[in-house]
Parts: structure tokens; C-alpha cells; sequence
């Protein structure tokens, strides 16, 4: 990873970002799905940290008619999600390494001149929390939306995160998790503040047009393996004594196991259309 403004916890984890890869218009964003359903041809829609660009690829795929463009301040998985779009022989889609917190530079990058306000959509997914200059991200999103465009976030709040069963290794992370994002320069509790933000970037009140949760529940057995390899490893490479250390990854393994157990994420929406 590079750049000042990255305060992502998994920086640097090739685990992570090939998680990433494997995310897609829906589940994952698919309050976006009716927007983009709209808009027409030669129309430009932004990923604001996109990350190695699952969700990107997927939407230039559905839409071959629209052009994508994905930044994210990770030079590698700027350079997987390329490598990824090379191999699907997607030609409707663009990335760019750059900081979300600055988003105006990259208006000088060929094929980014969108970005001077001329996007139809622009919207992040878990990224702005990461950026470290959260308002001035959200303030950057809404000047490359163009007139009667929209721009949407959907951010965690780790402080709704939860877990059943709770064993004491499960309730530990989940209250260790928030403050480790901190530390770096996160904001682990963006969710709640998302209407704030969107409005001190300029947009109405009367802009606003959807402000919802939704709650990523994790239950299937096949995917708890990777989601406890993920989080031991940011345990792991964390400040954390020893025994907090074990008694999280121990806790994690133990849960993985559980047939009943169940983990939420739950992400705030906000999505507003620029005044025209
Ligand atoms: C949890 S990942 C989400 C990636 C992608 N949006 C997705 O959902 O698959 C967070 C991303 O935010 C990126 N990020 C952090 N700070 C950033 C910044 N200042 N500008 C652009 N991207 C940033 C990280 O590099 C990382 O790729």
C-alpha cells in the first residue's frame, strides 16, 4: 500500500485484496442496481476505492454500454484489478491509482477527464471509512457527480458489528476490531455519520433520496474459513499483547465451527442526486 491518506487495517494483505476480487454488483451494492439500470449509453460511473475491483468488473460487464472507472490509493490492487480486466477482455472499464482525498488531480489522467464533474454515478463501497480525510473524500465524490447525477456511499459501522454465539475470544475481537481501524486513522463509526457528511459536502436535505442499512450477514460454512484467516492475520501483524492475541484467534477458529453461528456487518446507504 501507498499513500498518506490509506488508513485501511488490511493494508498490505494480498489475502484481503484477492477478497476483494471475488465482490460483485450484487450482493454487495445492489442498492445501485436501479440507478445504473437507468442511465444511458456513454454515461460514466466512479469507484471511489475500488479496491482489486470485483464490483467494477462486474458492473462493466452488465453494462458494456456505460464506461467504469475505478481508483483506489493501493497501487497493487489497482495493478490486480487491471490484470483482472486484461484477462476478462473488458474494454469499457478503467482504472488509476490515486487518493480519493484528491480526487481532482486525477482529472488530468487520459480517460479520467469525467472526473471533472461529469460522472452520471459516483459512489464508494466500504472505502471512504479508510481514507483518513473522510469529509474531504465525501466533498470530492460530489464534485465529480455531474448535475442531476448521483453519488452514493455505502460504509460500514463497526459499532453494530455482531456475533452469535459470542464466545469471549468472538466478543474480544469485535470490540478490539473498531479500535485497531482507529489507531490507523479510520473512521470505524462512519455509518452513523454518513447524512452529516453528505450534507457538510454541499448536497440539500431535500437531495437525499435513500438512506437505509443493510446488514451483510455471514453464515455460510464455506466462507467462515476465510473470513477467520483474514482477521488472524490482522490480529497477528496488530499491537495486541500475546494473550489477547490467542484468545481472539482461538475464539475465531472456535466460532468458524459453530453450525449455528452467525456474524453481521451492517453498512449505511446514502445516496443523493445533485442539484441540476
Ligand atoms: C475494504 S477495501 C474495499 C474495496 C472495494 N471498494 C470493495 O468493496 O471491494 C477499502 C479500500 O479503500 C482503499 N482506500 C483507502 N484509502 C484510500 C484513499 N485515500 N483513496 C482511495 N482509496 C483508498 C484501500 O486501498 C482499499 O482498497
Amino acid at each position: 500500500m501507498s499513500g498518506d491518506n490509506n488508513s485501511f487495517i488490511a493494508s498490505g494483505s494480498d489475502l484481503m485484496r484477492r477478497a476483494m476480487q471475488n465482490r460483485r454488483l450484487i450482493p454487495d451494492v445492489s442498492h445501485l442496481k436501479p440507478i445504473i439500470d437507468e442511465l444511458p449509453a456513454g454515461s460514466v460511473v466512479c469507484e471511489v476505492g475500488c479496491g482489486a475491483g470485483g464490483i467494477t468488473l462486474d458492473i462493466a460487464q452488465k453494462y458494456p454500454h456505460i464506461t467504469v472507472l475505478g481508483m483506489d490509493v493501493d497501487e497493487e490492487s489497482i495493478k490486480l484489478a487491471k490484470e483482472a480486466k486484461e484477462k476478462a477482455e473488458t474494454t469499457n472499464i478503467r482504472y488509476v491509482h490515486g487518493d480519493a482525498c484528491n480526487l481532482d488531480k486525477l482529472i488530468q489522467v487520459e480517460g479520467f477527464e469525467a472526473l471533472d464533474g461529469g460522472c452520471d454515478l459516483v459512489y464508494s463501497h466500504a472505502s471512504i471509512m479508510h481514507t483518513g480525510d473522510q469529509p474531504a473524500a465525501v466533498a470530492h465524490m460530489r464534485k465529480a457527480t455531474k448535475p442531476n447525477g448521483t453519488t452514493s456511499l455505502k460504509e460500514g459501522d463497526m459499532g453494530l458489528f455482531f456475533a452469535y454465539p459470542e464466545n469471549p475470544g468472538m466478543k474480544r475481537w469485535l470490540e478490539t476490531f473498531p479500535t485497531l481501524s482507529l489507531g490507523k486513522g479510520a473512521d470505524p463509526y462512519i455509518g452513523r455519520k454518513l447524512v452529516s457528511l453528505v450534507l457538510g459536502a454541499g448536497f440539500a436535505h431535500s437531495q437525499l433520496k435513500d438512506v437505509s442499512m443493510s446488514g451483510q450477514m455471514q453464515w455460510r460454512p464455506q466462507v467462515k474459513p476465510g473470513m477467520v484467516m483474514g482477521f488472524g492475520q490482522i490480529v497477528r501483524q496488530s499491537e495486541l499483547g500475546e494473550d489477547d492475541k490467542k484468545l481472539i484467534v482461538e475464539g475465531l477458529e472456535e466460532w468458524s465451527k459453530y453450525e449455528d453461528g452467525v456474524v453481521c456487518f451492517p453498512s449505511v446507504i446514502v445516496t443523493a442526486v445533485k442539484e441540476a
